[in-house]
């Protein structure tokens, strides 16, 4: 669990879930998609903007006239797009701010994630951008605003043979050629902005672009309700002969405007200049002490490829074969790429506790943390267990549990094979199992929760063997503030297995068909 600044967050994040758990229930938390969010309203603006652009002037002259239209006579449709328009765009700025605070707190931008990070930074201008862009299009007062303020902006860089702002000097200056370059940008900079939202998850496997369909319906309903009861207005029409006065600045996409209009040019591009390399430095301020990446062995490894089906973050993918064994691939580990969550390990059906012989290797490990380690703490921590109830903790190094006698940690729960509860079980190490991972739909590692209630419901590949007793094994999804629901729930365990009939525990024969797989599969 992080300490510090961002700890602080982090629990200060953590608890704001929890309360839009309650609110929204675990599916339909906004605050656990922002990134689907993020997606879902770049979708819904793009809809409206095409079906605005049907109606749109495109010229100086009629653009104001045009919107006026769409926004009075046809605000049943063509207006409700406006507003509908802005609203999501307003609300992608929020959904992107929050998300990359959450981002910030979870600690997922440094080390090997940097690239996330690092390409979310340009999303920031792109999306101000497009909203800056789209506001001249209305060529009100605001536009007015918006367009001389900017082009005075970009006339202090010495890149313009001409100043811009030339343009706005009187109505007669203003070319319609230059309006239409505006239209240009602003049709261009959003398909440039999803492009670059495309390369920002090109390093996460599976990445989440759709919310959940409630919390989608719930986004687009409110988003309508707010179209008709509080629908977009232009601000009266531009008129270069006038400076505007009284003006409602939208506080979503043009927050700088005012300070723009206080601060000299040099100041503002100075600190647009500091925040962007700042910002985009955040990754290295301090780098992460990175755990090595995993290790393929492939004496152990038959090119199965559930490692590479599993990963998170795209770092395992399947070569063709090295080392002459009779198959066609086997996997390699792209260690920019790998953040030593151990996932990768919990697939790996050679990943088996049980071997007595030869060093306990399997087929993808994490060197930092082998899975012959893993045992070893296993049965150390079952060792110490007390009382006539020994529950041992396989516990998410980012969630609920605290140290403490019978816990052992991991990067992610999704490490640990189904076959170590087995093992636990079977050998008599603990009579219950509590794995305790991150808050539902909150994985630290994104997908770890999902592979381990798969694996566990015997879905997906390695499979919770049958033999298992079920009800020996409980889950538990909680975060960093959780520990008290944590303990109420291993208590309650605690209970559920003390009304289980006693039973001695299991003793593995040489002749359990079973075993005979184990051993089979080293
Ligand atoms: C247009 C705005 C943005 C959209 C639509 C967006 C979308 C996404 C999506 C879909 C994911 C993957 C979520 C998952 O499946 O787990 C993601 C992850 C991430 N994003 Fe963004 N994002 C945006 C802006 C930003 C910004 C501005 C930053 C920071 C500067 C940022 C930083 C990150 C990071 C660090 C991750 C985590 C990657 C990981 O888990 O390793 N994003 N984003």
């Amino acid at each position: 669990m992080s300490t510090g600044f961002r700890g602080y967050l982090r629990r200060g994040f953590d608890r704001l879930e929890r309360a839009g758990d309650v609110v929204f229930g675990p599916d339909a938390n906004p605050l656990a998609q922002l990134g689907a969010l993020g997606w879902f309203l770049f979708w819904i603006v793009a809809a409206t903007g095409i079906y605005l652009f049907i109606f749109f002037d495109t010229g100086v002259v009629n653009a104001y006239a045009s919107v006026e239209w769409l926004s009075d006579a046809h605000w049943f449709h063509a207006g409700v797009a406006r507003s509908l328009h802005r609203y999501a765009s307003d609300l992608m700025v929020a959904v992107m701010l929050i998300h990359l605070v959450r981002e910030f707190c979870l600690d997922r931008y440094r080390g090997v994630r940097w690239f996330s990070w690092l390409t979310g930074v340009p999303l920031i201008w792109f999306v101000y951008i497009s909203g800056i862009t789209g506001y001249w299009l209305v060529w009100d007062m605001l536009a007015q605003y918006v367009a001389v303020t900017s082009t005075e902006l970009l006339d202090w860089l010495p890149i313009f043979g001409e100043p811009i702002a030339r343009n706005f000097l009187s109505p007669e200056a203003l070319s319609g050629r230059f309006f239409t370059l505006m239209v240009f940008l602003h049709i261009a900079i959003p398909l440039i902005l999803l492009l670059a939202m495309w390369i920002h998850i090109q390093r996460v496997s599976r990445a989440r672009v759709n919310p959940a369909r409630p919390l989608a319906a719930m986004v687009l309903g409110s988003l309508i309700l707010v179209a008709f009861v509080l629908p977009a207005q232009s601000q009266g029409p531009a008129d270069l002969a006038r400076e505007p006065t009284e003006l409602g600045i939208d506080w979503f996409l043009l927050p700088l405007y005012p300070l723009i209009n206080i601060l000299p040019p040099g100041v503002i591009w100075g600190g647009a200049a500091i925040f962007t390399v700042g910002f985009a430095a955040l990754p290295w301020l301090p780098a992460q002490r990175a755990n090595r990446a995993a290790e393929v062995f492939l004496d152990h490894c038959n090119g199965c490829a559930r490692c590479v089906e599993d990963c998170p973050y795209a770092a395992v993918e399947l070569v063709p074969r090295t080392d002459g064994a009779p198959f066609p691939h086997q996997v390699a580990v792209n260690a920019g790429r790998c953040v030593a969550c151990g996932i990768c390990m919990g697939s790996c059906p050679s990943s088996s506790p049980f071997r007595r012989v030869g060093d306990l290797l399997t087929g993808i490990d994490l060197p930092d943390y082998p899975l012959k380690e893993l045992r070893e703490r296993v049965i150390s921590g079952a060792l110490r267990l007390e009382g006539s109830i020994r529950i041992l903790t396989l516990a998410c190094e980012h969630g609920a549990a605290r140290p403490g006698l019978g816990t052992v940690f991991l990067p992610c729960v999704a490490m640990a094979p189904p076959s170590l509860i087995d093992f636990i079980l079977s050998r008599g190490h603990a009579d219950g199992v509590c794995v305790a991972g991150c808050a539902e739909e909150r994985c630290q590692n994104r997908l770890g929760i999902e592979w381990t209630e798969a694996r566990f419901a015997r879905t997906r590949d390695p499979y919770l063997r049958r033999r298992v007793p079920r009800e020996r094994l409980v889950t538990v999804w909680a975060g960093p503030t959780e520990t008290a629901r944590l303990e109420r729930e291993r208590v309650a365990f605690a209970d559920r297995l003390a009304a289980l009939p006693t039973e001695a525990p299991r003793v593995v024969r040489q002749s359990d068909p079973e075993r005979v797989l184990d051993e089979a599969a080293m």
